[in-house]
């Protein structure tokens, strides 16, 4: 893992700023845990040992690389450029979130935390972390919406099975943005003997700059396979955007590569004219949410507004200050997704490639199948599946009537 610069602006700086964006708006002496868990990231990631005891889980334990597959028919079908598919669902526990839960609970016993706590929304990030959390022997405590939990069922059956405390958040909408301020109360009770492993590129310095690091394992496979299965940088990267990992994951590799078009696709829920959406940076103004500075859904009052979106992993009211930063600067370009369209292309991918994408990931899908008619057969677009849809299917079923 390198430092990373774009255009000569260290992102993040020293402060933990891309840009106006992220640093650390918490109480004083949530700064000071702050401060030390950056520390022992800088120290850790320099060390040989803990690179090489990462890139050993990656490739042994979760099963990396993740292959890149040639979405033939699909692409074949819409007649135009050719879909590629990087799996992240065919990680270990199915999806991209075990990248970063490695790297997490691997700190959290390096610095001697004795309870790794943490929210969840779709219930992805809670079961990589509570089988993080059993891998290295830590006790882990996973904070989840009351909503979520009766939608996402099977994760929650996982994450206990597989040790974790399990605690039901009952307050306001009972989804993500309430798992996050439980989770942050919990924490502040003893911020010297836990720690919260953030699920996103979100929170304050240094969550944004440390979660990336962990994903951006999927860029560099990305650019070593393209150049072993199409010879050349891919055209377009898709992925969807809720707090942002999966995305910064496929894109920090080629933010200096500025030929290769990078899309973050957001929920667009019911439509964007609705309220019931969670398209933060399509329609939310710079502000300051969970710590962190970044565009955010909010009322007059600064209040966050509820959120809505099909895929529980993507109804947050915020976004990792980078992916504001890369709004700002033009960078990476933000669309949408409608419910409607991430049902249909979950449907579509299942169908025409036998691959069932997490409702979450069927918006980057859904991005591709409705661009992908419009450009030249010669263009390769790679969507990153940043997980597995088996945790929905059942409510897919349901709302369907299958
Ligand atoms: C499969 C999957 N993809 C994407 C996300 C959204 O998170 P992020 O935007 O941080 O990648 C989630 C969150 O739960 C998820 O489970």
């Amino acid at each position: 893992m390198t430092e990373h610069h774009l255009n000569g602006v260290a992102l993040p700086n020293e402060q933990g700023f891309f840009g106006e964006y992220g640093g650390q708006f918490i109480p004083p002496h949530l700064k000071k845990a702050m401060d030390d868990i950056n520390v022992a990231y800088e120290e850790i990631r320099q060390q040989p040992e803990f690179q090489q005891e990462l890139q050993d889980l990656f490739t042994y334990y979760v099963g990396r690389p993740s292959p890149l597959f040639h979405a033939r028919r699909l692409s074949e079908q819409l007649s135009g450029a050719q879909i590629y598919l990087k799996r992240e669902d065919l990680n270990h526990t199915g999806a991209h979130k075990i990248n970063h839960c490695l790297g997490e609970a691997l700190l959290a016993k390096y610095m001697g935390k004795t309870k790794v706590i943490a929210e969840t929304g779709a219930g992805q990030h809670g079961v990589a972390l509570a089988t993080a959390c059993a891998l290295v022997g830590i006790p882990c405590e996973i904070h989840m919406g009351q909503v979520d939990i009766e939608k996402e069922h099977p994760n929650v059956v996982k994450m206990k099975i597989l040790g974790a405390t399990l605690i039901s958040v009952t307050r306001g909408t009972a989804t993500l943005k309430d798992a996050v301020d439980s989770a942050f109360e919990e924490y502040l009770k003893d911020p010297e003997n836990y720690i919260y492993a953030i699920g996103s590129v979100v929170g304050p310095h240094p969550f944004p700059k440390m979660v990336r690091d962990f994903q951006a394992i999927i860029g560099k496979e990305i650019k070593q396979q393209a150049q072993t299965q199409f010879k050349q940088l891919p055209d377009y990267i898709v992925a969807c955007v809720g707090g942002g990992s999966n995305a910064m994951g496929a894109f920090t590799e080629f933010l200096a590569d500025d030929q290769v078009k990078l899309i973050g696709v957001e929920p667009a829920g019911h439509g964007l004219q609705t309220t019931q959406h969670s398209a933060t940076l399509t329609l939310g103004k710079p502000g300051q949410i969970h710590g962190m500075a970044c565009y955010v859904l909010e009322d007059e009052k600064g209040q966050p507004l509820p959120v809505h979106s099909i895929a529980s992993g993507l109804d947050y009211p915020g976004v990792g200050p980078q992916h504001s930063y890369l709004k700002d600067i033009g960078r990476v370009q933000y669309e949408t997704a409608t419910d409607q369209e991430c049902l249909d292309a979950f449907m579509t991918l299942s169908r025409v490639e036998g691959i069932i994408p997490a409702l979450e990931s069927s918006h980057a899908v859904a991005w591709a199948i409705r661009e992908a008619g419009k450009l030249p057969k010669n263009v390769n677009i790679v969507v990153n599946v940043s997980g597995r849809g088996d945790k929905d299917a059942d409510y897919v079923a349901e709302k369907l009537g299958l």
